[in-house]
């Protein structure tokens, strides 16, 4: 049996994320482990929120809350929105917790044992108006590479490059705007990136070809510029303090960078799930070792975390020496812009996940954000288009398609699978193109390729509405009830297989469907990928049984409505 373990980005605990946030990461890492597990794969999905770092500390202190507080209540309130986005992690975790302090000690000592730290003395912003060192993403200025304005101190938004905030042009303190930034001695550790350079260059070459070229271009830009020792430890009060046994005790009262604990809660995560279920060790068998050998290990992530899974991440994992399981396929996204801009949590812009649920179901989100998923270049929000694609796709083409056979159903064939009748050329026709075209739709899947895969499941639809306007049983039950009854069975038998293969994408219509088709017995969990040849899974339902027809499956979203909401969220240029 195929074993995936998956993993998406870890989003920051501060506050709700927006989708664009969801689409980069947390969705498709779920649509993808729903898809491993309706063919049966045994799958472990794994998200976190990554809680430690300077920003979360400061959002603490806005709000007047002791950071661990703080941390807490948004991750329930980010639990609580992934469970009503049907995000159906094995284990939701918390880069805080026991678990992942434990590993990341692990690994900070293996790492300083094999000679791979190292204490330096580095210059280090400080401002007199603040009173304090300011770590490196608290610091704003002119990015030296591409120009922009807006570069913080740990990396570009713009550019993507990783920076120094010391390499900053007109610093300024983004706590409080003070420009008096002076550069000051500090001691802290390092991890000697430059070490790995050739191992990480055989690595990613080795991953070539099951990589986008997203991901490998990114990577190999940051081989190519040279790689730079990396400073992993802060001064803050809130991580993971760095323990006495490493660097003699010379760096008392710092914590590790956030960037260095937050990959290993992937790990720390699976063990959070393994103690939560009883499962001692089993958490190994997914990451370490001989145990680990046949998992195919998938991340998540939009494309600024690129350079932390292809180069820092794997570069601690090998300097322990150890066996841990490096990635295997990294699915790396481009930005999802809202109407022309970007979205911006510190700005405020765009939507966000606790918001967008008033506007619309989870699944129409899930949907329309996986359909257009910036997968090989950015992607624009736009109201119109989010409306479009509800009112065409699911309300047009697939609602109109349940609606109609369902309630034709109940209406000429006392709501039972009719069964007079057999299928002829039109019928054999069909079965043939769903043979081709779910077979592509699985493909692409395999390969985490959403647009493609969206592609083919809404040719599906097409081809089964327009079998089904050609078989017109509305216009044969006058004269000829068998001919009739061919087409409404094959209708039901469509829509039934319609729900198995949606079922990754919208997990709630998929359910609504499935129960409408089979009443009795389906208990809700997974709808399984449709497994059988064609022919029989379009002949699968036993004449005589019950359906039901839903009630208004999707409401189409009015032209008042678009105004309302680009009212409501705003929209135009940033
Ligand atoms: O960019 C972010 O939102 C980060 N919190 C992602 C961290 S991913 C990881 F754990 F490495
Ligand atoms: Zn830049």
């Amino acid at each position: 049996m195929k074993r995936i373990l998956i993993t998406s980005a870890i989003p920051y605990v501060a506050g709700v994320k927006h989708l664009g946030n969801l689409v980069g990461s947390m969705l498709p890492a779920d649509i993808f482990a729903r898809y491993c597990r309706s063919r049966g794969y045994d799958t472990l999905a794994i998200c976190a929120t990554d809680e430690h770092g300077a920003p979360v500390e400061l959002a603490a202190l806005e709000e007047g809350m002791p950071v661990a507080e703080y941390a807490a209540k948004w991750h329930a309130v980010q639990k609580a929105l992934g469970d009503r986005f049907s995000l159906s992690w094995d284990n939701f975790g918390r880069s805080s917790s026991a678990q992942n302090h434990e590993l990341t000690l692990h690994f900070a000592r293996a790492l300083w044992k094999n000679g791979l730290l190292e204490l330096r003395t580095t210059k280090q912003a400080y401002s007199a108006t603040d009173g304090r060192f300011l770590p490196d993403r608290y610091v704003i200025g002119t990015c030296p590479h591409c120009g922009y304005d807006r570069a913080r101190g740990d990396q570009c938004e713009n550019c993507t490059r990783v920076l120094d905030a010391v390499d900053l042009i007109h610093p300024r303190s983004a706590v409080s705007g003070a420009q008096d930034i002076e550069i000051r001695d500090a001691t802290h550790l390092f991890l000697k990136q430059s070490q790995f350079a050739d191992r990480l260059r055989a690595w990613i070459d080795s991953h070539k070809t099951d990589w986008p070229p997203l991901v490998t271009s990114i990577a190999y830009k940051w081989l190519d510029e040279g790689l730079h020792d990396r400073g992993i430890t802060r001064d803050l009060e809130w991580g993971i303090p760095v323990p006495d046994d490493i660097a003699g005790g010379a760096l008392k009262g710092k914590v590790f960078y956030v960037w260095f604990d937050a990959p290993i809660e992937y790990i720390a995560a699976t063990k959070e799930w393994a103690d939560k279920n009883g499962k001692g060790d089993a958490w190994k068998d997914w990451w370490f070792g001989d145990a680990a050998k046949d998992v195919t290990y998938w991340e998540f992530m939009g494309k600024d975390n690129v350079p932390f899974h292809t180069i820092i991440f794997p570069a601690m994992e090998m300097g322990t020496g150890e066996p841990w399981h490096l990635v295997d396929r990294l699915k790396g996204f481009n930005y999802l812009n809202y109407d022309g801009g970007k979205f911006s949590t510190s700005g405020k812009r765009g939507i966000f996940m606790d918001k967008a649920l008033d506007v619309a179901p989870a699944d129409y989100w899930r949907y329309y954000l996986i359909a257009n998923a910036p997968e090989s270049s950015d992607s624009n929000f736009t109201w119109e288009q989010f409306a479009g694609i509800i009112n065409k796709d699911l309300a047009d083409v697939l609602g109109n398609f349940v609606n109609r056979v369902t309630k034709f159903c109940v209406a000429r064939f006392d709501g039972v699978v009719p069964g007079e009748g057999d299928y002829g050329e039109d019928e054999q026709a069909l079965v043939a193109e769903m043979d081709r075209r779910v077979a592509a739709y699985a493909e692409f899947m395999e390969n985490a390729e959403f647009r493609k895969a969206m592609g083919e499941m809404r040719a599906i639809w097409v081809a089964g509405n327009e079998y089904m306007t050609r078989a017109a049983p509305w216009t044969h039950i006058k004269t000829d009830r068998a001919r009739a009854a061919v087409g409404v069975r094959m209708g039901l038998n469509l829509i039934h297989q319609f729900a198995h293969l949606l079922w990754p994408v919208m997990p709630d219509f998929a359910k609504t469907i499935h129960e409408c088709i089979q009443p009795v017995g389906y208990r809700g969990g997974v709808i399984p990928f449709p497994g059988a040849p064609m022919l029989e899974l379009l002949n699968d339902l036993t004449p005589g049984q019950p359906i039901k027809a839903p009630e208004v499956l999707v409401a189409k979203i009015s032209e008042d409505q678009i105004a309302e909401w680009k009212a409501q969220f705003g929209g135009g240029a940033a």
